[in-house]
C-alpha cells in the first residue's frame, strides 16, 4: 500500500470504467466559502445540489485519536478488498481505495496540516471536522460494501482546474473528457469569430465543459448548455454559480438542440459528450458505474450511437458558416462510423472532419467545421 503516490491516475481502459482523480489545485482557482443558490425553493428536494464536503462548514470536533481509530478501520477495509473488486468488473484495488482514504480525509478535516499528527496523535488534542464522525463511518461502508463511488461520497470531482460538485443523477465527468476543452481553447486562441460567439454544451451534466469553455472564451462569448435531466439543470446551474459565470453560462432544460430554436444557424461552435454505451453493454459495466450513474447519461440505444448520429445530423444546420463541432465517442468504431457517415451524408454542410485521439491513444473525438 502506498498512499503518497501522485494524485492523479488515468483509466487506460475506458471512460466508463470510473476513473480516480484528484489534482492539487492551484488555491486561487479553488473556490469555497459560503455558497448560496439562487430560486432553491422551487427545485424538488430530491433534485437540490447537496453541498460537497469539503465546501461544508468544519462544525463536528472529534479527538485526534479517534480519527486515527477512523483512518486504521478505513485502510483495514481497503486493504480486505485486495484485488477482488479488479478481479471481478475492472473496479479500484486496495492501493486506490486507501488513496481515497486520504482524500476522504483531506476534505472532512478543516486543518489539513494536522493529518500528519495522525501516526502518533497528541493525547486529548481535538480536531474540527465537516462530518461527524458516524457520518465518515457509514460513508466508508458504503464505498466498500456497496460500491458507491468516491466522488458521489465525497460530492465533488477534479476536473481540469475545477472541483466540481456531484451526486447522484448526475455523471461524474471523465478526465478524457478535458480534451474538448482542450481542443476548442487551440481554436479559440486564433479566431476571433469563434472566441466571441455563442457556444453550446449538450447533454452538460454538471456543467463540466460548459464551465471549461466559459473561462476560455472571450468577453463576448457566451456559452448555452441544455441537458434533459432536471437534476443534472440544477447541479449544473451551482457549479456555474459556485465559479460566478452565470452572466457567461445559461443552462436550458430540454432535449439536445430543442431548446436552441432562437439560436439556430448562429453558434460558433456545439460540443457535447452525450451516451454513447451500447444498450446491451451497460450490465457489464463497473459496479460504480452501472449501479450509480444515471442511466440516461449512458446509455446510447442499440449500438450506442442513437445520440451521436442526431447530434452530427443537427449540429450541422444549428452551426453558423465556419463553426466547430467537438463530439465525444466510445472510441475507433463509433468514431469511424461517424466520419464515413458525415462523408456520405452531410458533405455539402461539413467539412474538414477529424478523428482526434485521447490522452491514451484511442480514437475518442470526432470534430469538424460548417461549410
Ligand atoms: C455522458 S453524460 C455527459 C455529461 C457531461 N457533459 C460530462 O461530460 O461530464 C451525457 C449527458 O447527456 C444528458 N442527456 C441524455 N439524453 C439527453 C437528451 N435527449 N437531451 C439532452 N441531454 C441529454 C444526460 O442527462 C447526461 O447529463
Amino acid at each position: 500500500m502506498n498512499s503518497s503516490l501522485p494524485r492523479t491516475i488515468l483509466s487506460t481502459i475506458s471512460p466508463y470504467s470510473l476513473a480516480f482523480k484528484r489534482q492539487k489545485l492551484p488555491i486561487s482557482t479553488r473556490v469555497s466559502g459560503p455558497v448560496s443558490f439562487p430560486s432553491i425553493s422551487s427545485i424538488p428536494s430530491s433534485q437540490k445540489p447537496r453541498i460537497p464536503l469539503f465546501l461544508r462548514p468544519p462544525i463536528f470536533t472529534t479527538s485526534l485519536s479517534d480519527l486515527q481509530k477512523w483512518q486504521q478501520w478505513a485502510n483495514n477495509l481497503a486493504l480486505s478488498v485486495g484485488s477482488k473488486f479488479v478481479d471481478s468488473d475492472n473496479g479500484p484495488d486496495t492501493n486506490i481505495l486507501c488513496r481515497e482514504v486520504k482524500w476522504l480525509l483531506e476534505d472532512a478535516v478543516e486543518d489539513k496540516s494536522i493529518l500528519c499528527q495522525l501516526v502518533s496523535p497528541e493525547n486529548g488534542k481535538l480536531v474540527k471536522l465537516r462530518a461527524d464522525l458516524d457520518e465518515l463511518y457509514c460513508l466508508w461502508k458504503q464505498r466498500i460494501e456497496e460500491r458507491r463511488p468516491f466522488q458521489y461520497i465525497v460530492g465533488c470531482e477534479h476536473w481540469r482546474d475545477l472541483v466540481l460538485s456531484v451526486q447522484e443523477g448526475v455523471l461524474i465527468p471523465r478526465p478524457e473528457t478535458e480534451l474538448i476543452v482542450d481542443l476548442v481553447s487551440g481554436l479559440v486562441l486564433e479566431e476571433e469569430g469563434l472566441r466571441e460567439g455563442i457556444w453550446a454544451d449538450l447533454g452538460t451534466g454538471s456543467g463540466a465543459i460548459a464551465i471549461g469553455l466559459a473561462r476560455i472564451l472571450g468577453d463576448g462569448g457566451r456559452v448555452i448548455a441544455t441537458d434533459l435531466s432536471p437534476i443534472a439543470v440544477s447541479i449544473a446551474a451551482f457549479n456555474v454559480k459556485r465559479y460566478d459565470l452565470q452572466d457567461k453560462v445559461e443552462i436550458r432544460q430540454g432535449s439536445w438542440f430543442e431548446p436552441l430554436e432562437d439560436v439556430k444557424g448562429e453558434l460558433a461552435g456545439v460540443v457535447s459528450n452525450p451516451p454513447y454505451i451500447p444498450s446491451s453493454q451497460i450490465v457489464g459495466l463497473q459496479a460504480e458505474v452501472g449501479r450509480y450513474e444515471p442511466r440516461l447519461a449512458l446509455d446510447g440505444g442499440e449500438n450506442g450511437m442513437d445520440d451521436l448520429l442526431h447530434l452530427c445530423e443537427a449540429a450541422a444546420l444549428m452551426l453558423k458558416p465556419g463553426g466547430f463541432f467537438a463530439f465525444e465517442t466510445n472510441g475507433e468504431k463509433q468514431s469511424k462510423f461517424l466520419l464515413d457517415f458525415m462523408t456520405q451524408k452531410l458533405a455539402t454542410n461539413v467539412h474538414n472532419l477529424e478523428a482526434i485521439s485521447d490522452f491514451c491513444g484511442i480514437k475518442r473525438f470526432v470534430t469538424g467545421f460548417r461549410r
